[in-house]
């Protein structure tokens, strides 16, 4: 692969990943939010004819799923037409698109993995404004990959393997929800699957990424503890205790079910399944090397 790639949403989660494992012989140039705010349509256009990326990858998103419920404009400007100021500039100057956006687009209603072609129907303002962008996205740039994924975490960044390090380090035991089920995303395998959709020039539609398996949060936190304290992250095991959602409410509501079906993905990117606690002892390692 080779050419000039922009990476939006630089500053993030995947947006650091993303900069760690360029492809050889592609430039890649990393906009963070103060450099490109995608809801700017201005902003976008402007760095377009400056830069005349050969390709983008938009990893900028508004990601506060309990706070969008108060600021769903925001997040709608963000997320909904930020991406399609960006789809729209791809389709203008022939760039190629990967945008990600999210299993919150789905209710949570099924019990068997969600293919890309499952029907939408979001939960709340997040989840609203991501399929939103979806829609703009599509409108503007049929060519583009849309690349949904869930549960996202990475050894910089918010997130949750990171607050529960935290909260476990500070306490004996801790309650965590056990009737919300998915599947971990660690953000360095999720910036492998957006490469690999930019190196097939041929691929374009809606694509699923997570790691392999499913696990409710409580199954993760059990996991996260283990695995730190196998590493020497804590010092000792704290009791992590399932409890239902309905004991920890918050103003967003989650799907109960939010497995995303990757079979195309894996097939289509030629990338393995790697299960999401081999993913997280990887990420944990890091922060231990660190
Ligand atoms: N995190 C998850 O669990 C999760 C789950 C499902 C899907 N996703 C999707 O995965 C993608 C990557 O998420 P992530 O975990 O890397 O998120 P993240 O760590 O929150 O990063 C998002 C980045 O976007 C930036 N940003 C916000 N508004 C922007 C704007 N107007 N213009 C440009 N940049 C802006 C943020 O900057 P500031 O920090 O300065 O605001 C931040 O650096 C997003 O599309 C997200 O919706 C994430």
């Amino acid at each position: 692969m080779q050419g000039k790639i922009l990476v939006a949403g630089a500053g993030g989660q995947l947006g650091r990943e993303l900069q760690r494992s360029v492809p050889a012989g592609c430039q890649c140039i990393a906009l963070s939010r103060a450099e490109l705010d995608i809801g700017d349509a201005a902003q976008v256009r402007v760095v377009f004819a400056e830069h005349a990326p050969d390709a983008v990858i938009n990893a900028a998103a508004y990601t506060a799923v309990d706070r969008a419920e108060e600021e769903e404009a925001q997040a709608l400007r963000i997320n909904g037409d930020g991406p399609g100021h960006l789809a729209a500039a791809c389709a203008a100057s022939g760039a190629r698109f990967v945008h990600v956006s999210t299993d919150f687009v789905f209710d949570g209603s099924a019990s068997t993995p969600y293919p890309p072609d499952a029907p939408a129907n979001p939960l709340g303002a997040y989840g609203r404004s991501k399929l939103a962008g979806e829609l703009r996205v599509r409108e503007a740039l049929p060519a583009a990959v849309i690349l949904r994924t869930g549960w996202v975490y990475s050894a910089l960044g918010a997130n949750f393997v990171r607050t529960m390090l935290r909260l476990m380090g500070e306490r004996e035991a801790l309650n965590v929800v056990a009737d919300q089920v998915g599947t971990p995303t660690w953000a360095r395998g999720l910036a492998d699957a957006c490469w690999a959709a930019l190196a097939r020039p041929q691929l374009s539609g809606t694509y699923h990424w997570s790691d392999a398996g499913v696990c409710s949060w409580y199954d993760f936190a059990v996991a996260i503890a283990e695995e730190a304290q196998g590493l020497g992250l804590l010092a000792r095991l704290p009791a992590v205790r399932p409890i239902p959602s309905e004991d920890y409410p918050t103003p967003a509501r989650r799907p109960a079910f939010s497995v995303l079906d990757k079979s195309a993905s894996w097939r289509d990117l030629e990338l393995p399944p790697v299960h999401w606690r081999e993913q997280l002892r990887h990420m944990l390692r890091e922060i231990e090397e660190s």
